[in-house]
């Protein structure tokens, strides 16, 4: 079975149900806030797991009780922890999240322990790179941290993929031989430092970066895929919108674990779609990601 390492972000997310998303200098009144276990890195990891993947972490939470709350269900979802440390001395990561009645959402994330995944401890957990095929990464943790990891993919022979959240631009050289960068539109902008409008013609700039496969996430609209020398639109799976939190993380995740299981590009992009779609009609992050029988019962049988 392939192995898949995701070195990111977990956050504890404060989801607070508002009736729009605050304006510039509006106060709202929140109808209700619950606790629910997100970060980028850990939604990856554990949609990836739930969907039957094989799947390590490495990232940070504090020594708190949102670290100990984290820790558990990344466990309980399969997910090897041995590269999770534990810092004493900044709190577990949280994110405030408003949602709307659409299930749209506005985030801010307060980074405690994920902005102290430095390069040290990646040295600590160096050995998992030997052992895996793929590497998710995402822009929660230092920006140091991430050009490290995908130096050590490129030299270990690890397909790295890079979910370039929040948008933040990289070094040209970075771009080189990456497996597959999923930006979303806003991400996909900044990346080429840019306000145009030509999705496709940015997909190619960053191609001829020598990215591999650009995917851009366009929500319900679905993706624009520019795989190898063919750009295509793939259309969204659709399900009743409640909160679309952690769906481009369980696109990721589920993109990745079927190109692990074999699936060619077309069909591990429609696997995803499924993912994505079941993960907004539920509300949460780690509580919205489906389990494999879930997906296989709409995308049409295990095609493990
Ligand atoms: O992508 C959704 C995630 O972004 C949330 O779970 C939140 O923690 C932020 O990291």
């Amino acid at each position: 079975m392939k192995h898949i390492l995701v070195v990111g972000s977990i956050n504890m997310d404060v989801v607070l149900e508002v009736p729009h998303i605050p304006a510039v200098g509006e106060t709202v009144l929140s109808k209700a806030q619950s606790l629910v276990g997100g970060g980028k890195g850990a939604n990856q990891a554990i949609t990836a797991a739930r969907l039957g993947a094989k799947v390590s972490m490495i990232g940070r939470v504090g020594a708190d009780t949102y670290g100990q709350q984290l820790l558990e269900s990344l466990k309980s979802s399969g997910v090897n922890v041995q590269g999770v440390e534990v810092d004493g001395q900044a709190p577990s990561g949280v994110a405030y999240i408003c949602v709307s009645p659409d299930g749209e959402n506005s985030i801010v994330v307060n980074s405690g322990a994920n902005g102290r995944v430095d390069v040290a401890q990646i040295d600590r957990h160096k050995e998992l790179f030997d052992q895996v095929d793929y590497c998710l990464l995402q822009m929660e943790i230092p920006l140091e941290t991430v050009e490290y990891v995908l130096k050590l993919c490129r030299a270990k022979g690890v397909k790295a993929i890079l979910n370039p959240a929040p948008a933040h631009q990289v070094a040209p050289e970075l771009l080189e031989g990456l497996y597959i960068l999923v930006p979303n539109e806003s991400e996909l902008k900044v990346l080429c430092g840019t306000s145009g409008r030509e999705l496709e013609k940015m997909a190619w700039n960053l191609r001829e970066q020598g990215v591999e496969n650009v995917i851009v996430t366009l929500g319900g609209e679905g993706c624009l895929a520019v795989l190898g020398n063919k750009a295509e639109y793939y259309p969204a799976q659709k399900f009743p919108v409640v909160d679309t939190t952690g769906a481009g993380d369980s696109f990721v995740g589920g993109l990745t674990v079927g190109l692990a299981e074999g699936m060619d590009f077309p069909t591990a992009i429609r696997f995803a779609s499924f993912v994505a779609g079941l993960t907004v009609s539920k509300a949460g992050a780690q509580t919205s990601f489906p389990d494999r029988a879930t997906v296989d019962h709409y995308f049409g049988g295990d095609h493990r």
